[in-house]
């Protein structure tokens, strides 16, 4: 009963909300302006969102954000310094730059006409991952320019399959180093927001050996052994990443306490030896077949009461819908393979390949990631 009211009173609102002369009586009632000015703020971000990623990514380009890492500067001296290098542009559409900059809360512009990082600009210079993805949408971007065109593509044709090439690839261990390395690289830079998230929410209590799946150069798996000294890590992905790896565990002074295992987890088995297998931000790179696949070969390798990680960001996440159901719902489109998942499908995913019912650790921030681990029986 309570849905079926739910459903009418949808339906009244829609009716009303689509007649501009309802609209108007709206924002000229005192009691619903606010509500009309914070919607209307709200639908013209939607609206013009395109508009603000391509100002970010020319500040970003320009090195401005980076520029006013260390305090405030005029604008002649900022202009100077960005223009350093690139391509120039003119000083009138630099200043044009700073004041679009400005109304995103990148910059702000203070009492001496100096510029300054905004509260979002000094947030986005700490996060050197989401500097990488703002480069990297450049690529996502050139997809979506026409959306229609891109959801009609055949896999394998679009820019961003092209960027991560074991997406569309018939046998992704053949594939060379230089196709993984900037994905790789990518990966990598873009961890730092996830690897403290699930460490912090994830407790490994007494676990003695860690198999990541997908892990790529091995960032998240470092991160766990520089937190728990007696780990032993094992790490698998394609080839041509795991000899990335190879140099980064050796840089970091970790070889002695990691074992690498170069392969194609759609053909391959995964190596037992681990209580933990973990897959981060790789289920969703994938169809539910070779999802179901991944899930049956980590329970292959596990012990019995061995425990399997997941962490990515869900489809359905409370306060991150966007994340989840906009921008990796197209995303993974884009790339050709792979979708969110809701934690239900997952659970119901997992309970098929013999695991537990899952336990979430919630993360601080679950646009990021939310943490799942269900136990294997
Ligand atoms: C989205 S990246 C995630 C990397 C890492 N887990 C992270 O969160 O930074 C997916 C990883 O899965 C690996 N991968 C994709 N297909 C694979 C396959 N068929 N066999 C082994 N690894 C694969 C990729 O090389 C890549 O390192």
């Amino acid at each position: 009963m309570w849905r079926a009211l739910g459903r009418a009173i949808r339906d009244w609102r829609n009716a009303r909300l689509v007649d501009p002369i309802f609209q108007r009586r709206l924002a000229a009632f005192p009691l619903t302006r606010p509500i009309v000015r914070r919607e209307a703020a709200a639908l013209f971000d939607v609206v013009a969102g395109f508009v603000y990623t391509q100002t970010l990514l020319a500040c970003v380009r320009l090195g401005v954000l980076q520029a006013l890492r260390a305090g405030p500067r005029d604008e002649a001296a900022l202009y100077a310094t960005a223009i350093q290098g690139v391509e120039p542009i003119t000083r009138e559409d630099f200043a044009l730059l700073l004041r679009a900059g400005a109304a995103l809360d990148l910059f702000e512009r203070d009492d001496k006409n100096l510029w300054a990082l905004g509260l979002r600009g000094a947030a986005l210079l700490g996060n050197p991952g989401v500097l990488a993805m703002i480069e990297h949408h450049a690529v996502l971007y050139r997809d979506l320019v026409d959306p229609l065109a891109m959801l009609r593509a055949a896999p394998g044709t679009t820019a961003l399959a092209n960027y991560w090439p074991y997406a569309a690839a018939a046998a992704p261990g053949s594939l060379e180093r230089p196709a993984a390395t900037a994905y790789t690289a990518l990966m990598s830079a873009s961890q730092s927001l996830v690897a403290d998230e699930i460490l912090d929410a994830w407790p490994m209590r007494g676990r003695r050996k860690l198999l990541d799946v997908g892990g790529g150069d091995g960032t998240f798996l470092r991160a766990a052994g520089g937190r728990h000294s007696a780990l032993q890590l094992m790490l698998f992905d394609l080839p041509a990443v795991i000899a990335i790896a190879r140099e980064r565990f050796m840089a970091a002074g970790m070889s002695a306490r990691a074992e690498f295992f170069g392969g194609d987890f759609t053909a391959d088995m995964l190596p037992r030896g681990a209580d933990v297998v973990s897959f981060v931000r790789v289920l969703h790179d994938h169809d539910d077949a070779t999802v179901a696949r991944l899930l049956l070969a980590a329970h292959d390798a596990l012990p019995r009461g061995g425990e399997l990680l997941i962490a990515e960001p869900l489809a359905d996440t409370a306060g991150a819908r966007r994340m989840g159901d906009a921008y990796f719902g197209l995303y993974l489109r884009a790339m050709g393979r792979g979708r969110p998942r809701r934690r239900e499908e997952l659970a119901r995913m997992l309970r098929v390949a013999g695991f537990g019912p899952p336990r979430e650790w919630p993360t601080r921030v679950p646009l990021q990631v939310r943490v799942l681990t269900a136990e294997r029986r």
